[in-house]
């Protein structure tokens, strides 16, 4: 199959989170697969400033906006040999400091920079002579792609064979702009209403997306079920609802060929499940990395995250004092101003016992997936959660709240079965929280329970092979649907 792959992220060229991991090796496992895999992003500063070899493909593209019209260009370049990526480039939207926003917040244009996004993305198919069978679309950065398909694009007989899968990443960020933008997506005022992009009043890109997509994804099965609910749906439940019947579960995968401790490149001492000996020098090199008193008797909490309130950062900060008793722990994270700064804060009460580097830092990413004993996730709500299946793969036992991802990913540890990959607990609540942390120091002072929990956790295997097998089955069923039938919301169909 021919597959288009657009998103907002992609490794190895630009990251803020799991998407761009997603993006990146989807796309790498679905060209394994023997597909041909062409990818598009924007062309950011970032990628500008990197040691990427690309260079201009076909003509300018201009796309007409209400009162101007705006010029980009594609830029070719690569993953691996096979895979085709085409940057979407206009520098006055993509060559800045942040890919979204800043810490203060958002960038005020972001619905002109992603509308123009989308609008390129196709006009580039123009330029080439790839056909998709396929656009996978991923988060509401991409969400008017299936709209257009379906509206400006419905004649035109060179998109005729196309059909859309789009994903959510995270429904709690929907591209939703004041209904003043509308006359910058191009499409008429007739898709301004509640079976459209209308949304309270307002223009909602991702929920574009789900009503106009041939087929719809979430990364776990329990996401796909959370969403359908007020309490996690935020706004979008009764769409999904009613989109049920092509709304899917698939488990995001994990790059073994990046995250896996015996060819780790950032670590300081490569290990395996046969031979687990280099974890504690991974831990010891991490304690002095953060200055922190050698203490290899004391479990080590570690904790890489985007700063951001699903993160469940305030449930770290509210139980600083019993982490600190229990042991020491680590933290890198990026994101918030408010919640950069309360972790900051977090050293001044324990500067002997809490380190803290605020920062985007893939290396040193890795060095505290390793070295850690213990790895936090007290998420809100969390759709996948790679991190879990991360430190699961490095023997650095999960302790998180039972939502989502990592609710379908932990089973609970059970000492006297021997059974389960880590910890979790259930109410977002200082008490709950606590409580499971400090059953997790206990036991890994129990030397030969935890031998066998770490061996558990370091026996998982969360690869890419069944979830890109899921994703091809869904392809196909996509490619067997009639055009258009896409417009799911019921209202819509014919
Ligand atoms: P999310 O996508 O919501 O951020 P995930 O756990 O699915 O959460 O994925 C996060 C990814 O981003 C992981 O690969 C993690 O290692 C990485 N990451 C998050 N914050 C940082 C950071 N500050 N520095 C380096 N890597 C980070
Ligand atoms: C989102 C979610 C995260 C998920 C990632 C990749 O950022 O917050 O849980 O793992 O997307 O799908």
């Amino acid at each position: 199959m021919n597959i288009l792959m657009v998103a907002s992220e992609m490794t190895p060229f630009v990251k803020t989170g799991g998407l761009a991991d997603v993006a990146g090796s989807l796309s790498r496992e679905m060209e394994k697969r023997g597909h041909n895999i062409k990818a598009v992003l924007p062309y950011y500063r970032t990628i500008k400033d990197g040691n990427f070899q690309v260079k201009p493909l076909g003509q300018r593209l201009k796309i007409k906006m209400p009162d101007k019209v705006v010029e980009g260009r594609i830029m070719k370049g690569r993953i691996g040999a096979n895979i085709e990526v085409w940057f979407i480039k206009n520098d006055h939207y993509y060559d800045r400091e942040g890919l979204y926003g800043t810490a203060k917040g958002d960038y005020a244009d972001n619905a002109e920079r992603f509308i123009f996004f989308c609008r390129a993305t196709l006009e580039s198919l123009k330029e080439t002579s790839f056909e998709p069978d396929i656009i996978h679309c991923h988060d509401w950065q991409t969400g008017l792609i299936p709209v257009y398909l379906n509206t400006l694009f419905k004649d035109d007989p060179r998109f005729a064979g196309i059909r859309t899968v789009f994903t959510i990443h995270n429904v709690a960020y929907q591209g939703i702009f004041p209904p003043s933008e509308m006359p910058l997506t191009g499409l008429g005022w007739d898709l301004f209403t509640p079976e459209g992009i209308e949304f309270y009043g307002k223009i909602n890109l991702m929920k574009g997306g789900i009503v106009y997509s041939d087929i719809l994804t979430t990364v776990s099965k329990n996401y796909a079920r959370q969403i359908q609910t007020g309490e996690y749906g935020c706004g979008l439940e009764g769409l999904l609802k009613a989109r049920q019947k092509d709304l899917y579960g698939i488990l995001n995968g994990v790059d073994y060929d990046e995250w896996d401790p015996e060819k780790d490149r950032f670590i300081i001492k490569n290990y395996s499940r046969r031979t687990p000996g280099g974890k504690k020098d991974c831990k010891s090199s991490l304690l002095k990395e953060f200055r922190l008193e050698p203490a290899p008797e004391a479990p080590l909490f570690g904790l890489v995250s985007r700063l951001a309130e699903q993160k469940g950062i305030d449930l770290i900060a509210d139980t600083i004092d019993e982490i600190s008793s229990l042991g020491n722990l680590v933290i890198l994270g990026k994101g918030d101003e408010s919640y950069e700064n309360m972790v900051a804060h977090l050293i001044e009460k324990h500067p002997q016992k809490v380190g803290v580097r605020i920062g985007f830092d893939e290396a040193l990413a890795h060095r505290i997936v390793a070295g850690s004993d213990l790895f936090l996730v007290p998420s809100r709500y969390e759709p996948c959660g790679l991190n879990v299946m991360h430190s699961l793969k490095y023997g650095t036992i999960p302790i998180v709240r039972a939502t989502g991802g990592p609710d379908d990913i932990i089973s609970e540890f059970n000492p006297d079965t021997g059974k389960g990959n880590g910890f979790k607990f259930y109410d977002y609540s200082k008490e709950e929280f606590c409580s499971k942390l400090k059953i997790a120091a206990t036991l890994y002072r129990e030397k030969k329970l935890w031998r066998k929990l770490v061996q558990n956790a370091l026996s998982c295997d969360f690869g890419w092979k069944e979830p890109a097998r899921e994703y091809e089955k869904l392809y196909r069923k996509a490619q067997g649907r009639r055009r258009g039938t896409g417009a799911g919301f019921p209202p819509l169909q014919e």
